[in-house]
């Protein structure tokens, strides 16, 4: 017998990329950055103080969302910090989501949006993407429609990478009637020259929630930080009431801070990763395996030969990892984590060897 909700009993759980324990030779699986946090953030880790420890955190992460609106010229009302991004997914469930009224999602994206729905027992409203990953121009119309409260739109996209551009994503939020959680994992590794700023939207629309992380850009995946830009009217609920009373760790509260207040030694390896990005889009397209263009740190490549699960088998039995999705449109691809220069070169020479 269970002891599950109906709902809980009926869902599967979300699978995250392998982590594997042992050695390899190239972890492209995860979209982690390949480059290590910067030696102020590693200074700041080594000075947590055993006080800082033994003490409760701040509750609200002060310090960290006054630096937040420093960088992005808000005000830290503006802000909520979270235990990664994740969390703040699942809190505008929580916040802005009646338990079994249904969330908007393009389709496909990050698959932990289907995961959070089913645990609020909320059906997907499902708006499939064009051919080319683009959204149909009467997305906010069809969310409209179906009376969607909540909804969520990832860009750069995730699994393409595509990019749309903020015109756009404003069109969207200002006819949507409902809250748009923009989920912004990747927008550090976007070309400044695409001029990419979302931030205006959270001072002008009051239904526009960002999500931020320092996961993928800031290399701290494994510190668990993200944070939400919107409007007090989105924040405050989160922030006083729905969030856990310390939902983020002293030791993560003073390292991202860190990393914001050294945010240019960040921006080193976001270029990095464009270079490798468009180098690895070249290399891998030259060997048929072509990919969308890419304003992330990954690279969708359709697999020639259409059997991209046995690629990615033999790609780990080669200690290299790449994403498989056993989903529609995602199962002749691999997504492929933009790597160091010699991460990348193994991939290329592994592929070369498949043949
Ligand atoms: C599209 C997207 N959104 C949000 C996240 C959340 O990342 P985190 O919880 O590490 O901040 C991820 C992580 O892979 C992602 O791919």
């Amino acid at each position: 017998m269970s002891y599950e909700r109906d709902a809980i009993a009926r869902m599967s759980g979300y699978i995250p990329g392998e982590q594997p324990a042992r050695t390899v030779v190239a972890k492209l699986n995860t979209n982690e950055n390949p480059y290590p946090p910067c030696p102020a953030v590693m200074a700041a880790l080594h000075g947590i103080s055993g006080d800082a420890l033994r003490r409760y955190p701040s509750a609200m992460a002060d310090g960290f969302r006054t630096e937040a609106a420093l960088v992005h010229n808000l005000s830290a009302d503006n802000v909520i910090a979270t235990n990664g991004g994740d969390e703040l997914l699942r809190l505008a469930i929580t916040t802005f989501l009646e338990p079994g009224e249904p969330l908007g999602i393009v389709e496909p994206s990050y698959s932990l949006y289907p995961v959070l729905a089913a645990l609020n027992a909320s059906p997907l409203f499902r708006v499939p993407l064009a051919d080319d990953w683009s959204q149909p121009a009467d997305l906010a119309k069809r969310w409209n429609d179906a009376g969607i409260r909540l909804a969520m739109l990832v860009n750069p996209h995730a699994p393409s990478g595509r990019l749309t551009a903020v015109a756009e994503i404003a069109g969207i939020a200002k006819a949507f009637k409902g809250v748009l959680l923009l989920d912004e994992a990747y927008v550090d590794f976007i070309d400044p020259d695409r001029g990419y700023d979302s931030t205006p939207l959270v001072r002008d629309l009051p239904n526009v929630l960002l999500l931020r992380t320092m996961s993928k850009g800031y290399s701290l995946a494994g510190l668990r930080f993200a944070y939400g830009l919107g409007s007090p009217t989105l924040v405050q609920p989160m922030l006083t009431k729905t969030k856990d009373s310390y939902n983020v760790d002293a030791v993560a509260q003073a390292l991202a801070t860190a990393s914001l207040r050294h945010r240019d030694e960040a921006a080193a390896t976001w270029q990095a990763v464009r270079s490798e990005r468009s180098r690895m889009a070249a290399a891998l397209a030259e060997r048929g395996y072509a990919s969308p263009p890419s304003q992330t740190n990954f690279l969708l490549a359709a697999v020639p030969g259409d059997d991209a699960r046995s690629v990615y088998r033999t790609l780990a039995d080669d200690g290299i990892y790449v994403r498989w999705f056993d989903q529609d449109r995602l199962r002749d691809k691999l997504r492929i984590s933009v790597g160091t220069p010699k991460e990348n070169d193994a991939l290329l020479a592994a592929l070369d060897r498949i043949g």
